[in-house]
């Protein structure tokens, strides 16, 4: 909710929306340290309404160049679940400071400095432990104190956990954004903070070099768009899988009724399923990062393709993911996430998700320098075949490779109305989940007719084809398990919680609704005061 705050008062001092998201982003690195950051990476949808154009910027890590493809398998060509992801070769090149700050400079009103200093001053005064913040912290106690950089920053110089009302105080975070406020990107990837990041990966065995840091790039990319009846909805291209198979399961799920099968009947969710597992089968094989693989992206998104997996489908039966594989062999890819919206007077909308892939990244903070590393290299598939921490399988579209971008499933995503107004802006956090959740937060608002609220708040499903099981939210009703079941659908034993989603919806009259999800503890709606 601070980091809220933050954004809105920045929209008040005159910001546009692309400055008060980044100094929401740099907020979140003081008030969310499980997954705000410095250390990670993430990507951001922006609309810029003077251009009527939507840009995508990809600050998402890159592999080091002396990354290799079997750098976490063991001597029994096993992968090394661990060394993959909680050691100090589990961070890729950071790209949250490069993306946040080029956004700034390119597209923002107001200077660095201006929208960084409230971060400076959350990190250097301090700010109240909340009960979300203090329940992760103790309940992540184990991986923090495991480094002594983590533990000197998130615990009492005692040892002993933060309480509820206790002020954190992050100097070292403080003086690291300072030097970011100060001297931009450089202020990160050069000098004093890079200093300490390579004493950290030499004194530990990491593999990011100065070199690394010097060629981290920022991409800015077309989005992948794809309209849903008269609807067009704009997401992240790779290396996100998210806006490829938003756009290739709202194909599949097009030719059906949904409004007339009922929100969260037997038969919707299995529509959904079954658009879900085809999706993530052919996420298994064919998504990787763009700039070194072949994605086809085209024949994936195209209309052609959703119907003939929609063909396929039984509408009694479930089927068996075992039968299913990636589609196209026929014919020629949680809460360790945060995600953040926001729409300013001038009709700018920013959708931005970024993250250190699980809580706290590998719980490794950089000693010196305030902030903890991200373990996205495990979002690479270490070895074909092996699942990741999300229980996704990949090929070898997503093996590592040097300079190379691990495959992500963030999908911030904003919708056009039919005069190509924008009309949803939203995404989640949730790990392999985030792609699901935010096709059923759009399919509530658009097939639904739902309120963003009740849009955010209705139970959610999950499938991602491997492990063959379908999670489920607490308030989907025993009857339609009971149905789901009987359909043949492996159905998770006990209730999930899947996403958190952030957004505002226009009413197309200049009225804005926003919505955090009633699943996040701590998130919150500001408004410009
Ligand atoms: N680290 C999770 C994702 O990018 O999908």
């Amino acid at each position: 909710m601070v980091a809220s705050q933050v954004g809105a008062s920045i929209l008040a001092e005159g910001g546009n929306a692309i400055d008060a998201a980044v100094a929401t982003g740099f907020a979140l690195a003081v008030t969310l340290p499980q997954a705000g950051n410095l250390g990670g990476g993430g990507f951001m949808l922006i609309y810029l309404a003077d251009e009527n154009r939507t840009v995508a910027i990809d600050y998402r890590e890159m592999a080091p160049s002396a990354a290799t493809k079997d750098m976490f398998l063991n001597a029994q060509g096993e992968v090394d679940a661990g060394k993959a992801r909680f050691s100090i070769q589990s961070s890729g090149v950071p790209g949250t400071v490069a993306g946040l700050v080029h956004v700034q400079e390119k597209y923002g009103n107001l200077s660095l400095k201006k929208v960084m200093a409230p971060a400076i001053k959350l990190a250097r005064s301090g700010i109240r432990v909340t009960v979300a913040l203090s329940e992760s912290l103790s309940s992540h106690r184990r991986l923090l104190q495991s480094n002594a950089g983590a533990k000197q920053y998130f615990f009492k110089k005692d040892g002993a956990d933060y309480a509820v009302g206790d002020v954190l105080k992050q100097r070292d975070l403080a003086a690291s954004l300072k030097r970011i406020s100060a001297q931009g990107a450089e202020g990160f990837y050069q000098g004093k903070t890079a200093e300490l990041f390579l004493a950290q990966m030499e004194r530990t065995g990491g593999l990011i070099t100065q070199a690394d840091l010097d060629n981290y790039a920022v991409v800015e990319r077309s989005p992948i768009c794809g309209d849903y009846r008269d609807h067009r909805v704009c997401a992240m291209p790779p290396p996100s899988s998210g806006g490829i198979h938003l756009v290739q399961m709202l194909n599949i799920l097009e030719g059906w009724d949904l409004k007339g099968l009922g929100h969260n009947s037997a038969d919707y969710i299995h529509r959904l399923v079954e658009s879900m597992r085809r999706a993530y089968a052919d996420r298994s094989q064919y998504l990787g990062d763009a700039d070194f693989f072949p994605v086809p992206v085209e024949t994936l998104i195209n209309k052609d393709y959703g119907r003939v997996l929609r063909d396929k489908i039984d509408l009694d039966h479930a089927s068996r993911s075992a039968d299913i594989g990636p589609g196209l062999k026929r014919t020629p890819e949680s809460t360790e996430t945060t995600h953040f919206s926001v729409w300013d007077d001038w009709g700018n909308v920013v959708s931005n998700t970024y993250t250190l892939n699980f809580s706290y990244g590998s719980g490794i903070a950089v000693m010196g320098s305030g902030f903890l590393l991200n373990n996205e290299m495990d979002d690479f598939s270490a070895r074909p075949g092996s699942p990741n921490g999300f229980g996704l399988v990949g090929g070898v579209a997503n093996s590592i490779e040097a300079g190379k971008r691990p495959l992500s499933s963030m999908t911030p995503t904003i919708v056009f109305d039919p005069q190509g107004k924008p009309l949803l802006v939203t995404g989640s956090p949730g790990g392999s989940t985030i792609i699901t959740v935010v096709l059923q937060l759009i399919l509530n608002v658009l097939e639904f007719d739902m309120g963003i609220a009740e849009a955010s708040a209705a139970s959610r499903i999950h499938h991602q084809w491997l492990p063959d099981d379908v999670y489920y939210e607490s308030g989907i009703s025993p009857d339609t398990l009971r149905k789901l079941r009987e359909m043949g659908h492996l159905v998770s034993d006990g209730a999930a919680v899947l996403g958190s989603t952030q957004s505002i919806q226009s009413n197309g009259k200049g009225v804005l609704f926003g919505a955090t999800d009633s699943r996040a503890h701590g998130a919150g709606v500001a408004i410009q005061p």
